[in-house]
């Protein structure tokens, strides 16, 4: 019996070719998926990258709340015509704490992944109110209420947890101290040492040192005296793409 003829009584019994049709997919999706799983291998760590303060962390659920996703990716991809619009092309580790990741696979605006520091607070104030009073083609909705929306922080330390049960690195005293440092960083009045040394780190073989000279936003992020909504998704934009140092960084394939 040649193999076409074995392969032929597979193709005449269907449970037969359904069970080992499986059996094929589920070895490619094994391949494919379970590397993932290890992510420490998979993933280059790059100096700088760190977890989200709190308000950034809420920021960012607010932008999963609202769905900028549907019109923002935040993926540089390692073409000419996007590194020359948006600078460097992203690096896996930059969303290595985003649960879940903010890729998108939309831009009916542009990409965000490195818009912070790109735009002062009041533009982004601005625009989030009235997107056409600096953009006058903008067809970006309205965000205005977001600086109504007064918020006190009770459920961040759950959120810091979450996202440590998940895999980000956040410390006890991160961890400890969430709701402390979720105010802060909006009050440049407030006591932000603590704040300042739990974010500013860097990672050296699995020990924390607490060394890196990167500093973090601590501001007014609405211009109002209340900690709204408008000051976490603005603390949470200026962020991106800002934590690697690009001027001394080198993949790893160059070095
Ligand atoms: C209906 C689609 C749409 C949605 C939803 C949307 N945006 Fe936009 N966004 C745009 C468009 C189009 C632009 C480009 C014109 C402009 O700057 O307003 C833009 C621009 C921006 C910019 C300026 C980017 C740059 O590099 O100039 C930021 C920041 C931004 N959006 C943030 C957000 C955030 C945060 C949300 C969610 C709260 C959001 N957008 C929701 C369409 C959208």
């Amino acid at each position: 019996m040649g193999i076409l003829d074995k392969h032929k009584a597979i193709e005449t019994h269907a449970t037969l070719l359904l069970v080992l049709s499986l059996l094929v997919v589920a070895i490619g999706g094994i391949v494919q998926i379970v590397p993932l799983f290890y992510l420490e291998n998979t993933i280059e760590k790059v100096e700088g990258v760190r977890p989200y303060t709190p308000l950034e962390l809420a920021g960012r659920e607010i932008y999963i709340r609202e769905g900028c996703y549907g019109c923002h990716s935040q993926m540089i991809r390692p073409m000419r015509d996007e590194v020359e619009r948006y600078g460097h092309y992203s690096l896996a580790a930059e969303s290595m704490y985003d649960r879940p990741f903010q890729w998108g696979s939309k831009r009916t605006g542009p990409d965000l992944a490195r818009v912070g520091g790109r735009y002062s607070d009041e533009w982004h104030q601005d625009h989030f109110y009235d997107a056409k009073s600096v953009v006058p083609e903008s067809v970006m909705p309205p965000y205005g209420f977001l600086a109504d929306n007064i918020i006190d922080g009770r459920y961040i330390q759950e959120a810091v947890e979450t996202n440590r049960m998940a895999g980000v690195p956040y410390t006890d005293a991160m961890v400890e101290n969430a709701l402390a440092d979720f105010t802060s960083q909006a009050d440049p009045n407030a006591d932000t040492s603590g704040l300042t040394e739990r974010y500013t780190w860097k990672e050296d073989g699995g020990t924390v040192v607490q060394a890196f000279p990167k500093s973090i936003n601590i501001r007014n992020f609405d211009g109002q005296p209340e900690l709204t909504e408008m000051d976490a998704l603005i603390a949470y934009i200026q962020v991106l793409g800002t934590m690697v140092d690009f001027s001394t960084f080198t993949p790893v394939a160059n070095r």
